[in-house]
């Protein structure tokens, strides 16, 4: 038993990336196991900034192996691409294993992606447009194209045809703009997706072999989630979700690991609430106030370059995050961006129709009206940036961290005072 599990507890962006990074020096192994390269975890190492997208952040520790779960998407040009940038600021991929039965986002869904959300009515969900939701439900109907299937040129072909039809059937080839026209095309695409099979052989594992190896050896595995509980497929804001299981119950699905193989579940809470994309969010700041904590926070994508919406922490999502999860231990991030308020609003429950409820409502359509009720807690209102103890942090931010313990049941093991792998009080 050694095997910690990573997870964002609200809409993303918590800081997952930096989270997994600062206890990558002590691991074997760093195992992505949903999501594709619609995730963007930025890295801040000896003051030089690292976007991943499909790499995981094992990819900075030397010692860990970075491994690519069965239950992630993989767009092989984005993979590639991601290496090669990787490669030319010096960084060592050479560890990199993929498995062998993780789907294939194959350019087709890259194109379907963006033009289902304009079919559907633009920006309905405001996916990534990366192809993630087309991948996946490929791969739920059973069609879907695993890495290993790029070795062999038969199976690509009879799948890359029967998919171009499928997703076909319900456009006008004249209304396909221009610039997705070829991805479509039967013998490019088996041709590209051929040779990324080639390039990809030397890299293709067992995932849940080499992974319960390192736990029976005693070592220990991180497993680090993309996205999060509220963009969970089963337990997020449905249909405004990803495509895939960010919950703690997805390293297992996704990588082939027993539930006795885990000893710690940490949620990362950002110490506020971001969400990029469509859907509910109880707590967002509008107008300038939102306008304000956004550039305090440098709330924009870093897979799309959006701006996030901002918003208050909000307990109820946080309590519903550590259910679904299991969580162990939270690390929240971010402090510092609260450094200069009077005072910060922390919603402790909703009011629905007239109705209290500390929970999330069982009903999306209740959630989608519920009004936060605050607390204010009081600000700081000085720079912390520099602690490193917690006893040495203000009694303001000291209070607000000991009041999202004792609202949501979990411990605070850390929490994050800046960007860098340091920057952080470990308690
Ligand atoms: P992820 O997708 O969960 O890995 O999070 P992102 O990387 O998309 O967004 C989190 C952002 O916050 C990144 O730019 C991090 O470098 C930054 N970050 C993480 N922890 C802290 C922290 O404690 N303080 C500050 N100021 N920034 C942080
Ligand atoms: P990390 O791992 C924040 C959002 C998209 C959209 C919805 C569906 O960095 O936290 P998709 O392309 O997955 O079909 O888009 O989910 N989304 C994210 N939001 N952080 C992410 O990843 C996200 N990955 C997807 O904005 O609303
Ligand atoms: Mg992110």
């Amino acid at each position: 038993m050694s095997g910690i599990i990573v997870v964002g507890t609200q809409w993303g962006d918590e800081g997952k990336g930096k989270a997994t990074d600062q206890l990558g020096g002590d691991v074997a192994m760093v195992v992505k196991f949903n999501g594709g390269n619609n995730a963007g975890h930025t890295v801040v190492v000896d003051g030089e900034s690292y976007a991943l997208h499909l790499l995981p952040a094992g990819i900075l520790s030397p010692n860990a192996i970075p491994v690519i779960g069965a239950g992630v998407v993989v767009d092989p040009d984005a993979l590639f691409g991601e290496i090669e940038a990787m490669e030319a600021r010096g960084v060592d991929c050479s560890r990199l294993v993929v498995s062998a039965d993780a789907h294939v986002i194959a350019p087709y869904n890259r194109s379907f992606d963006k033009l289902n959300e304009v079919a559907l009515g633009a920006g309905l969900i405001g996916t990534t447009g990366r192809g993630i939701g087309p991948t996946y439900a490929d791969k739920m109907n059973r069609t879907g194209l695993r890495i290993q299937d790029l070795l062999d040129e038969d199976v690509v072909r009879a799948r890359v045809i029967q998919n171009i039809q499928s997703k076909l059937r319900g456009f006008d080839p004249e209304e396909i703009p221009a610039e997705f026209k070829a991805d479509f095309d039967i013998d490019a695409t088996v041709a590209a997706l051929v040779a990324y099979g080639e390039r990809l052989r030397p890299l293709i594992v067992d995932s849940s072999l080499i992974v319960n190896r390192a736990l029976d050896a005693g070592q220990k595995v991180l497993f680090e989630a993309g996205q999060a509980a509220m963009l969970d497929i089963d337990h997020g804001t449905y249909p405004f979700v990803t495509s895939s299981t960010a919950i703690a119950a997805g390293a297992l699905a996704g990588v082939g690991v027993g539930p006795t193989k885990i000893d710690r579940v940490i949620g990362v809470a950002k110490a506020y609430t971001t969400r990029v994309g469509s859907g509910p969010f109880p707590t967002e700041l509008h107008g300038e106030a939102g306008d304000h904590l956004r550039e305090l926070g440098g709330e924009y994508g870093v897979t799309t370059g959006r701006a996030r919406r901002v918003g208050w922490l909000d307990l109820v999502v946080l309590r519903y995050a550590n259910r679904i999860n299991g969580l162990t231990d939270i690390a929240l991030t971010k402090l510092d961006v609260l450094d200069s308020f009077e005072t910060i609003p922390v919603a402790i429950g909703y009011e629905v129709d007239g109705v209290f409820t500390p929970e999330i409502p069982v009903f999306q359509s209740e959630f989608s009206r519920a009004v936060p009720v605050y607390k204010e807690m009081a600000g700081w209102n000085e720079d912390i940036t520099g602690v490193r103890r917690f006893e040495d942090l203000p009694q303001a931010a000291r209070d607000y961290v000991t009041f999202i313990e004792d609202e949501v049941g979990t411990r605070i093991s850390t929490i994050g005072v800046g960007q860098a792998r340091d920057a952080a009080i470990v308690r």
